[in-house]
């Protein structure tokens, strides 16, 4: 139930510390270990490339994913949109393992690929928010999101449950390894639902920025580097499905290419910089496109930020910015819905599970 709240979508927003801390607890012993099914931390150990095979914002969480396992487990990642995997199936490695990630455990693109590996006899591993949906039960093993029944069509803290699991499961597989990593995870992640508290109590300020640079617009750009770019592929997609702006979101490197050609006078450009090691040129790509007329705004991270920016979010582990970044993104697609009285909750022509291919 909603309760007071006027939306699905701004309670599951608030929701987010909650799941995030709900997780810690639910992967964690009462010794602070991680604990994780010791099934899947042998198919993950035995897997010389893993196949993440998501849609949406399932495939988005996947992209922050692969990070992780590269970055912390050391073994190569591909992340493929579930409905374009089958057309050019790449050539797979000797043990791949597939990762399905689906808030609703019933994406019928993602089942159509689940079936196809089954065959070939490859092991599953399901991260889902509906343990025994069908996703679930037909791969080999399932990590639970703890989420909570996710109502509102736009995904919102399934997205982060997913990077939360997904970490764990990084940092799982690290420790099977037996790589030494210098940050302790849960605790990581417990300063991270307190950052996501600092920003959800933000909400008028948000809405400001909405105001101030969405209200008219029909259209907008989100611009970052490396992990902040997965996060504006993120962002944009919430922005149109629910208030129905035509949004993208871009590689801070990719605008000389091409897209700089569409910066009007006005053109909304909302750039993430949470990365110390792209600080510098995200910010020079957000200098490129004022000179050009747009209307931009910063959100970067505390210990980076600079005197002009919007908003500046708590800091917070290097590797999960995605988690904090992405909530005032979701906040400023609430509130431009909002502002252009759409049905936030139920986005014309979507379905919350799609379970046609
Ligand atoms: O249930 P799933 O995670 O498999 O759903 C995948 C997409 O349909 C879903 O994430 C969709 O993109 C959301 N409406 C985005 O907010």
């Amino acid at each position: 139930e909603k309760g007071t709240y006027p939306h699905f979508m701004l309670k599951e927003i608030d929701e987010q510390p909650f799941v995030i801390r709900k997780i810690i607890n639910e992967y964690q012993t009462n010794d602070n270990e991680l604990k994780l099914d010791a099934a899947i931390r042998r198919a993950m150990k035995a897997s010389d490339r893993i196949y993440i095979i998501a849609a949406g914002t399932s495939y988005h969480a996947g992209l922050v994913g692969k990070e992780f396992i590269e970055k912390l487990a050391a073994i190569p990642v591909e992340v493929h949109i579930a409905s374009e995997f089958s057309y050019n199936m790449p050539l797979l490695s000797d043990n791949p393992l597939f990762v399905f990630i689906s808030q609703s455990g019933e994406t019928a693109d993602s089942r159509a690929v689940l079936v196809k590996i089954k065959e070939m006899g490859h092991p599953a591993l399901t991260i889902t928010n509906v343990p025994g949906s069908t996703l679930s039960r037909e791969a080999d093993y399932t990590l639970n999101l703890y989420a909570g029944p996710e109502i509102a069509v736009a995904s919102t803290k399934a997205y982060t449950a997913q990077i939360a699991v997904l970490a764990i499961l990084a940092v799982d597989t690290a420790q099977a390894k037996g790589i030494e990593l210098d940050f302790d995870p849960m605790q990581e992640l417990a300063i991270v639902a307190n950052a996501m508290e600092i920003l959800t109590d933000q909400k008028e300020t948000i809405e400001e920025l909405t105001r101030e640079y969405l209200a008219t617009t029909r259209n907008a750009f989100f611009i970052g580097r490396s992990t902040d770019y997965h996060v504006c592929m993120e962002g944009s997609l919430k922005l149109k499905e629910i208030s129905y702006i035509q949004a993208e979101g871009f590689a801070g490197g990719e605008l000389k290419h091409g897209t700089i050609a569409l910066i009007e006078e006005d053109t909304p450009v909302i750039a993430l910089a949470t990365q110390a090691n792209v600080n510098y040129s995200i910010r020079s790509n957000v200098q490129e496109v004022v000179s050009r007329g747009a209307n931009a705004m910063i959100i970067s991270m505390k210990g980076l930020e600079q005197d002009d920016d919007a908003l500046v979010l708590p800091h917070v582990h290097e590797l999960l910015t995605p988690l904090v970044s992405v909530v005032p993104l979701q906040l400023l697609a609430y509130y431009a819905a909002l502002h252009r009285e759409c049905d936030v909750d139920k986005p014309r022509n979507l379905a919350k599970s799609v379970t046609v291919e």
